[in-house]
């Protein structure tokens, strides 16, 4: 089998892990990314054979996918609390602290997160790092004012000790995230205190919201080669 087959085959288990908490009447929150879309998949499948639940979605993708599929959907606005949220995640560390961002859809997936009692976060093996930051940190940001928010963001990297480099995602033709905001992506390496960088993220005027995402997710299913692993508890 391919690397890519079954890479895919992985993050198709950790989606039908998830499946197994969801249950009739709950209000859910779609996460975004080629995992989280494994999970509204399956989860179309489940609400063909009769199951009855209400969905928010945490993009525009998701949100087309779920209608396609014949799932109810509604805003967060409609419906503002949540029960549990199943979302993908770009690194995950033992603490079950995240990067999320990867796919560009990191402030509603906060947002979303936010409003659930829980979130199940759903990843293959090679996205568990003993250390978060080898994956690029997404900050999404305004527009306006982009290049002195960029300096703000290094400068406070350089206040933490942390140095890299900042790229605005897609480069001359950014890409534009659901929001109307940008994404600057911020190769750290290493993030050894997390919190310190994500209180100090939050600080900086044109910063939206940033990819880490601490004291949200519950557990997280972990496909591996034959079995699904569990950290924390639902
Ligand atoms: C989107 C995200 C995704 O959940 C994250 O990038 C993982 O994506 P994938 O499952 O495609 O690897 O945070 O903003």
């Amino acid at each position: 089998m391919a690397a890519n087959d079954n890479r895919e085959g992985l993050k198709r288990e950790a989606a039908r892990r998830a499946l197994d908490f969801v249950e009739p009447g709950m209000r859910l929150g779609l996460g975004t990314g080629t995992t989280a879309r494994h999970f509204v998949d399956l989860l179309g499948e489940k609400v063909a054979a009769g199951l009855k639940v209400r969905c928010v979605a945490t993009s525009e993708a998701t949100f087309a996918q779920a209608k396609g599929l014949g799932i109810p959907i509604t805003t967060l606005d409609d419906m503002p609390e949540l029960d549990l949220t199943v979302d993908g995640a770009d690194e995950v560390d033992p603490e079950l602290r995240l990067i999320k961002g990867g796919g560009g859809a990191l402030l509603r997936e906060k947002i979303v997160a936010a409003a659930s009692r829980r979130m199940a976060v759903i990843v293959d093996e090679a996205k568990v790092v003993a250390r978060l930051g080898a994956f690029p940190l997404p900050i999404e940001v305004v527009p306006f004012g982009l290049v002195s928010t960029r300096r703000h963001i290094e400068a406070a990297f350089a206040s933490l000790g942390l140095a890299g480099a900042t790229n605005l995602r897609g480069g001359a033709k950014p890409f534009v995230t659901d929001g109307g905001h940008y994404i600057v992506d911020c190769g750290l390496g290493a993030i050894p205190d997390p919190e310190r960088l994500a209180a100090t993220l939050s600080t900086i005027p044109g910063v939206v919201e940033h990819g880490l995402f601490i004291g949200y997710a519950r557990a997280a299913f972990v496909a591996r080669s034959g079995a699904v692993e569990t950290l924390g508890r639902l």
